[in-house]
């Protein structure tokens, strides 16, 4: 059986996988929150980074991509990406549905959970921002990781404030006078 997964971080700018056909799709009932650590990506064990999970939050959503991935080719695709989120990530099945079209499918989508790990929760703005700013992994710059979501979700006309308001105050952080980044 061919299966939706559901993108909503590096998934949108950087799916690294097969698939046969992208949606932009929107996931009801969930937010998008700067709320994981991340010390195998985008920071290391002694400084982590944040990178984006799930919280369930009524009345509000979450826009990505969906992508449909080939039955032939979903075991390797899915046991690949749940060894490189092994660091608190857990395969949901949630329903998506396409933003285009009034179509709603059940899809894949990687979810760190609050009682994970790596779990940090919420921050004030300006906090986060230093501790990203702050912050580099094996996979690069923890800033360009917000600025990489932020141009995705601008891109593809998704609004996102909480997002939007972190890349402000990270790029304030990261810009020199005379426009050169640290
Ligand atoms: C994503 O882009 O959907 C994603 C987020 C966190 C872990 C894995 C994938």
């Amino acid at each position: 059986m061919h299966r939706w997964l559901f993108g909503y971080g590096s998934l949108i700018w950087r799916p690294d996988f097969a698939y046969l056909e992208q949606r932009p799709a929107r996931l009801h009932g969930w937010s998008r929150r700067f709320w994981q650590g991340s010390h195998d990506h985008r920071g290391v064990p002694e400084q982590p980074g944040r990178v984006v999970t799930l919280m369930e939050t009524v009345g509000s959503y979450c826009d990505g991509m969906a992508y449909l991935v080939d039955a032939r080719t979903a075991e390797t695709t899915f046991s690949d990406l749940d060894h490189r989120e092994k660091n608190g990530y857990e395969r949901h099945e949630l329903e998506l549905s396409f933003i285009e079209e009034p179509t709603s499918v059940v899809g894949l989508v990687y979810v760190a959970r609050q009682d994970n790990h790596a779990f940090l929760g919420a921050a004030p703005l300006d906090e986060m921002a230093d501790q990203i700013a702050a912050c580099a992994g094996p996979s690069g710059r923890n800033s360009d990781y917000v600025f990489e979501l932020a141009a995705a979700l601008r891109r593809l006309d998704f609004d996102d404030p909480h997002v939007f308001e972190l890349e402000t105050a990270v790029r304030r952080r990261t810009t020199q006078i005379g426009g050169s980044s640290l």
